[in-house]
C-alpha cells in the first residue's frame, strides 16, 4: 500500500487552463485524492491570465476536464474534488499582482488549515518558466512557514546554456531540494521497474555487461504526429523533444551501476555518472528524419511541412537516430542504439538487450547466432512487460533451431497501472526527488547533445509516415552487422 501524505497542502497550479493541467494534472490530482493517498486537508488553486473567470468557472471547466478523462461529474468523491478548488488571475509579472497572490494563498491557508505548505507547478510554456520564478522570488513566495517546492515541466532549457542560466535562476531563489524536474517517463511503471528488474534479481547483474551483451537498442516510436502542438514542436524537434530528456532516462537506467543505497542521491549520482562516461557524439553516429506523407493504421495523413503552424520549409526533425557509447568498465565497445519518431507504424517504447553469441558456433550450419541472438526485450509500453528470447531445438531431424520466449505481462498479474503523473504528483507531495532530474543530470545530458543542435550541421532525411524512419537510419547500426530491432 502507498503511504499517504501526511500532511496537508496547497497545490498551486500556473497554467491551471492549459492543456496539461486539462489532461494530466486535474485527473491525476483527482485520482490521488479518491484513492485516499492525499491529506484530507487540501487545496488546488489554479493560476491564469483570465480575470473574467473565478473559482466557479474553474470548476466547472475542472469538472469537464475530469469527464474528458473518463471520470463522470456528480459523485460525491468529484463534488468534493471541484470544491477544493479554487482560482486566482495573475495577469503579469508584477509585484502587486505576486503580492495578491500571496494574500490568497495566506487565506486559503487558514480557511483549511494547510499549514503553509505549497506546490508551485509550473504547468507553463517554456518562456514562461524564468518570469514566474523571479516573480515567486522577489515576492518572497520562495519560503513559508511550511514546505515549499516547485516543479517544472520540461523542456528544462533548449541547450546547455539555456539550462544553466534556468538552473541558476531557480538556484537564486530555491534550494536544490525544493525543485523537482519533471520527465514523466520516470514516473512510468515500467521505467521504475527497471531498477528492481536489475537490482533486486541476482539472474541477471552477472551477465549485464560488455562480456555478455553485444549491443542495446533503446526505440520510442509514436504513431502520433505533431498534432496542434506545432507552435512548441517546430521550435523543438525530436532531439529536444524526447531523445535529450526521456531515451536518456532510459539509457542512464539501464546502463548505470548499483547505486550504493536506493535512496534520491545515490540512484541520481549513478546516472550522472554514466552520462559523464558517454563519448562525444559524432555526425556520422546520428541520422535526423522528418516525415512525409504516408499511411498509418489504415489512414492516409499528411507530411510534417502541411501541418497547421510548421513552417513551410521547416528542418525540423520528427526522427532522430543514434549510435552512443559509454566509455566504461562496464560498457566499453557495447554499442547503444537510440531512435524515436513520430508518426511510425505503431506506438512501442522498447528496450532490446542483444547478448553475444555462444563462444564456439556448435550449431552454425543449422540455424546460426548471428539470426537469433539472445534477446530480452523491455516493453515499456504498450502491453507493459517483458520477454526473453532464446533458442530451442526443434523436434524432429534433421537438427533445426527456432526462437521462443519467456515472457511476462504487467496486465496478467497486476491490475491497471497507474498514470505516470499520479506517481510524480504523490513523490512531489511526499517530498521525494527520486524520480526527478538533478541540475547536474540535466546540464550533463545537454552536454551530450549540444553539437548535434545547430540546424545548419544536419541532413534531414525524409520518410514515409507510417514508415521506421529514413533507410539512412537502417545504414546507421548496419555498418556493425545489427538491425533495428521489432521491425
Ligand atoms: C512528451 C513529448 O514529453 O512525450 C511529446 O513532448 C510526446 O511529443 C510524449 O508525444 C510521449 O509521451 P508518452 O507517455 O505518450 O510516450
Amino acid at each position: 500500500m502507498t503511504p499517504t501524505t501526511d500532511q496537508p497542502f496547497l497545490f498551486v497550479a500556473f497554467g491551471a487552463t492549459g492543456d496539461l493541467m486539462q489532461r494530466k494534472l486535474l485527473p491525476a490530482l483527482f485520482r490521488l485524492a479518491e484513492r485516499g493517498l492525499v491529506h484530507r486537508s487540501y487545496r488546488i488553486l489554479g493560476i491564469g491570465r483570465a480575470k473574467d473567470f473565478d473559482d466557479a468557472a474553474f470548476r466547472k471547466s475542472s469538472a469537464e476536464a475530469l469527464k474528458g478523462a473518463g471520470i463522470p461529474a456528480g459523485s460525491p468523491r468529484v463534488r468534493e474534488f471541484l470544491a477544493a478548488l479554487h482560482y486566482q488571475a495573475v495577469p503579469d509579472f508584477s509585484a502587486a499582482s505576486y503580492a495578491k497572490l500571496g494574500e490568497r494563498m495566506d487565506a486559503l491557508d487558514r480557511e483549511a488549515g494547510l499549514e503553509s505548505n505549497r506546490i508551485f507547478y509550473l504547468a507553463l510554456p517554456p518562456q514562461a518558466f524564468e518570469p514566474t520564478i523571479s516573480a515567486l522570488g522577489e515576492a518572497g513566495h520562495n519560503r513559508a512557514r511550511g514546505f515549499v517546492r516547485l516543479v517544472i515541466e520540461k523542456p528544462f532549457g533548449r541547450d546547455l546554456v539555456s539550462a544553466r542560466e534556468l538552473n541558476e535562476l531557480c538556484h537564486r531563489w530555491f534550494s536544490e531540494q525544493q525543485i523537482y524536474r519533471i520527465d514523466h517517463y520516470l514516473g512510468k511503471e515500467t521505467v521504475q521497474n527497471l531498477l528492481v528488474f536489475r537490482f533486486a534479481n541476482s539472474l541477471f547483474e552477472p551477465v549485464w555487461s560488455r562480456d555478455r551483451i553485444e549491443q542495446v537498442q533503446i526505440t520510442v516510436a509514436e504513431e502520433l504526429g505533431v498534432e496542434t502542438r506545432a507552435q512548441y514542436y517546430d521550435h523543438a524537434g525530436a532531439l529536444r523533444d524526447m531523445v535529450q530528456n526521456h531515451l536518456i532516462q532510459l539509457l542512464t537506467l539501464t546502463a548505470m551501476e548499483p547505486p550504493a543505497k536506493f535512496d534520491a542521491e545515490a540512484i541520481r549520482n549513478e546516472k550522472v555518472k554514466v552520462l559523464r562516461s558517454m563519448e562525444p557524439l559524432r555526425e556520422e553516429d546520428v541520422v535526423f528524419g522528418q516525415y512525409a506523407a504516408g499511411v498509418v493504421d489504415a489512414t492516409d495523413v499528411r507530411g510534417y511541412l502541411e501541418e497547421e503552424g510548421v513552417a513551410p520549409k521547416s528542418r525540423t526533425e520528427t526522427y532522430c537516430a543514434l549510435r552512443m557509447s559509454i566509455a566504461n568498465w562496464r560498457w566499453q565497445g557495447v554499442p547503444f542504439y537510440l531512435r524515436s519518431g513520430k508518426r511510425m507504424p505503431r506506438r512501442s517504447s522498447q528496450i532490446t538487450i542483444s547478448f553475444r553469441c555462444p563462444p564456439v558456433a556448435m550449431f552454425q550450419p543449422f540455424g546460426s547466432c548471428a539470426v537469433s541472438p539472445n534477446q530480452l526485450v523491455i516493453t515499456v509500453q504498450p502491453d507493459e512487460g517483458f520477454d526473453l528470447h532464446f533458442e530451442v531445438k526443434a523436434p524432429d531431424e534433421p537438427l533445426r533451431m527456432r526462437t521462443e520466449r519467456m515472457h511476462f505481462r504487467y496486465h496478467d498479474s497486476f491490475d491497471t497501472l497507474p498514470e505516470a503523473y499520479e506517481t510524480l504528483l504523490l513523490d512531489v507531495l511526499q517530498g521525494d526527488p527520486t524520480l526527478f532530474v538533478r541540475a547536474d543530470e540535466v546540464e550533463a545530458s545537454w552536454e551530450l547533445f549540444s553539437p548535434l543542435l545547430e540546424p545548419s550541421k544536419r541532413a534531414i532525411h525524409s520518410y514515409s509516415a507510417g514508415s521506421w524512419g529514413p533507410p539512412a537510419a537502417d545504414a546507421l547500426p548496419a555498418r556493425e552487422g545489427v538491425r533495428w530491432a521489432n521491425k
